[in-house]
């Protein structure tokens, strides 16, 4: 049973660069946790502290219980894969993926065992002779994770492994992953700004902002309860619309139209209701929130057209997914949004405001708990794209 424990992580750089603040978290054998977020947040620092490339400023690193905040990292057993592959280029791809059991004098049967097991799990069999500069990127960088694999290690650490790759390979290789570690047990710490690959391979995100954790959580908790307004903004393409509104009561103001405020214990002056472009439709008859704009844009992006809407009576703008062939720019249209599907933050924290259905449904899916840090938050001003 393989595990991986972070407490309380720090790692200061000068007094105004401490890209890990105080970060808390576990993984478990069988889980695959993506850190996500921007870049510069910290992500790549927070993997070198699990590796041991660098030490902790404070805190602790845990791996399998053992207290490795001060060891080195070939005494961590640990297998890290780098954006960049790191291949030797004079070696063939057979002796790229076997030189770390080779330097570890491994007997060469079980060598050529292992090597030949990952060789077909990734599809390498026919390229073990050839050289790194004889093949494309995304052969490439299976040797690079073959090299990480073979090694069978207590937790596999990678960096961005798929930012050398153009997109159609990008989503191959990201679907070879997903099946790879599909089939194995071993914790899997993977570093991300690409949303689309935190969401399809991990169980959990944790979402990093100036290295804050935001938010630790399976992707679909992080899609449909994002805990703040940045992980609001960060994740989900196109991006969520976040718009700044005055109360009125039990109602949120936007232009000619009102929308019910869930249930709080004081109505605040302003609110931020955050509202995905999916769940904005056209209108029809008999929609209990529809509102009316005029088209000043439409985005075709391919399978459905992006629209943006200025809100009747407001200068605010609001952005649909619609089927294509559906608006027209210059045209008014009506739009509806189901009053459950509007996330609402905190105008001041920037945290979400639980609404009472969320507050009944208690614990979260996995019992994961969900972080934010307000103070942090208040810091910064988030825009809507
Ligand atoms: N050795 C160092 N000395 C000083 N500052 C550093 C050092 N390494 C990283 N930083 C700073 O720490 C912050 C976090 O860097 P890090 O590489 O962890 O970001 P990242 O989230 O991985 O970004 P990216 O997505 O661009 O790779 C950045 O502001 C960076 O400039
Ligand atoms: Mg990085």
């Amino acid at each position: 049973m393989s595990k991986l424990e972070l407490q309380n992580l720090n790692k200061t750089y000068t007094p105004k660069v401490i890209p890990v603040k105080d970060i808390s978290l576990d993984v478990d054998e069988g889980e695959f946790l993506t850190l996500l977020g921007p870049s510069g947040c910290g992500k790549s620092t927070l993997l070198r502290l699990i590796a041991g490339l660098e030490p902790p400023t404070r805190g602790r690193v845990i791996i399998n219980g053992r207290d490795v905040s001060r060891v080195g990292p070939g005494k961590r057993n640990i297998a890290m894969v780098f954006q960049s592959y790191a291949l030797y280029p004079h070696m063939t791809v057979y002796e790229n993926i076997a030189a770390g059991l080779k330097l570890r004098k491994m007997p060469s049967d079980e060598i050529q065992r292992r090597v030949s097991d990952v060789g077909d799990k990734l599809g390498l069999q026919h390229l073990m002779d050839r050289k790194p500069g004889q093949m494309s990127g995304g052969q490439r960088q299976r040797v690079a994770l073959g090299r990480a694999l073979v090694r069978q290690p207590d937790i596999f650490l990678l960096d961005e492994p798929l930012s050398n790759l153009d997109a159609l390979l990008r989503e191959q290789v990201r679907a070879d992953l997903k099946q790879i570690f599909d089939q194995q047990q071993t914790p899997v710490v993977y570093v991300t700004h690409d949303q689309t690959e935190a969401m399809t391979l991990s169980s959990k995100v944790a979402v990093l902002y100036d290295g804050n954790l935001q938010q630790l959580a399976p992707p679909s908790e992080i899609y449909n309860r994002p805990a703040n307004q940045f992980v609001a903004g960060f994740v989900g393409s196109p991006q969520m619309n976040l718009l700044t509104l005055n109360c009125d009561g039990n109602n949120a103001v936007l232009g000619d139209f009102r929308i019910p405020l869930p249930t709080l214990p004081t109505t605040p002056p302003q609110v931020v209701a955050g509202i995905r472009p999916e769940d904005v439709n056209l209108a029809k008859p008999d929609d209990r929130l529809a509102i009316q704009g005029r088209i000043f844009l439409v985005e075709n992006l391919g399978m459905q057209n992006l629209i943006s809407v200025r809100v009747k009576g407001s200068e605010l703008r609001i952005r649909a997914l619609l089927p294509t062939h559906q608006a027209w720019e210059g045209e008014d249209i009506s739009l509806s949004i189901a009053p459950e599907a509007i996330h609402w933050f905190d105008i001041q924290t920037g945290d979400r405001i639980q609404t009472q259905h969320e507050v009944e449904r208690v614990a979260p899916s996995l019992g994961l708990k969900t972080s934010t840090n307000s103070s942090v938050q208040s810091q910064h001003q988030y825009t809507n794209g």
